[in-house]
């Protein structure tokens, strides 16, 4: 299963991205808007790689992940809504996006539907921060709710039924994935507080 050697093979990538991503804050309810706001402009970087790739797309590799609903799955938008509710805005970064085969976007919508499992526990836990429960910014973190599971659950079953239709690809999914953990993790690197 494609979905199995994804997780094992990124699993050193999620941990460098949660590290560097205010875990412990988030978890003691301590984060703060600041810390949040970076957090957010972080995931949007990584969600428009994928949004904008996907853009530039023929309609005919449009068709060809048309299990993915891909269109159902857009979410950077409700980042500049988040901003908005935190008065602050989008500041820009340095950091290349990183070149995506047609195969590898496959790899890169993992780690931004992924990221969605995470972001649903994150939100849990920052609804009982009080500073950031009162701001109601949370527009990105709650987008799947209580469908966060059933979402994830019909990517996994597009990602396979795609596998299987292109086993060739697999080497280049799990590519995509990487360069999608790595951008976001050069990101985070690039954008750090002082
Ligand atoms: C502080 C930040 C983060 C925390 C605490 C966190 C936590 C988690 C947790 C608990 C899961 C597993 C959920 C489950 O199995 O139900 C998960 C899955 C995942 N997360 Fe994160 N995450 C964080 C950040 C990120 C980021 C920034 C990305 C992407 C750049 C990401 C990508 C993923 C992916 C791809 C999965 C799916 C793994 C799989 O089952 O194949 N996460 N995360």
């Amino acid at each position: 299963m494609i979905s199995k050697r994804l997780k094992e093979e990124t699993t050193p990538h999620h941990n460098k991205a949660e590290e560097g991503n205010f875990n412990t804050e988030i978890r003691q309810g301590t984060l703060s808007v600041e810390q949040y706001a970076l957090f957010l402009q972080r995931n949007y970087w990584l969600n428009r790689l994928v949004e904008e790739h996907y853009g530039t797309l023929s309609d005919e590799q449009k068709a060809e992940l048309k299990e993915f609903d891909i269109q159902a799955r857009i979410k950077s938008h409700l980042i500049l809504e988040d901003l908005k509710k935190l008065d602050t805005t989008l500041s820009g970064n340095n950091m290349p996006y990183p070149d995506l085969a047609f195969e590898e976007l496959v790899g890169a919508i993992y780690v931004t539907e992924g990221s969605s499992l995470g972001g649903h526990m994150i939100h849990k836990a920052l609804q009982k921060n009080s500073e950031l429960a009162d701001k109601d910014a949370f527009s990105f973190l709650g987008f799947y709710g209580d469908k966060t599971g059933l979402y994830w659950k019909k990517f996994i079953e597009a990602l396979e039924g795609y596998y299987a239709a292109h086993t060739e690809d697999e080497d280049k999914i799990i590519e995509g994935a990487k360069k999608a953990f790595d951008y976001f993790i050069d990101v985070t690197k690039a954008t750090k507080l002082n």
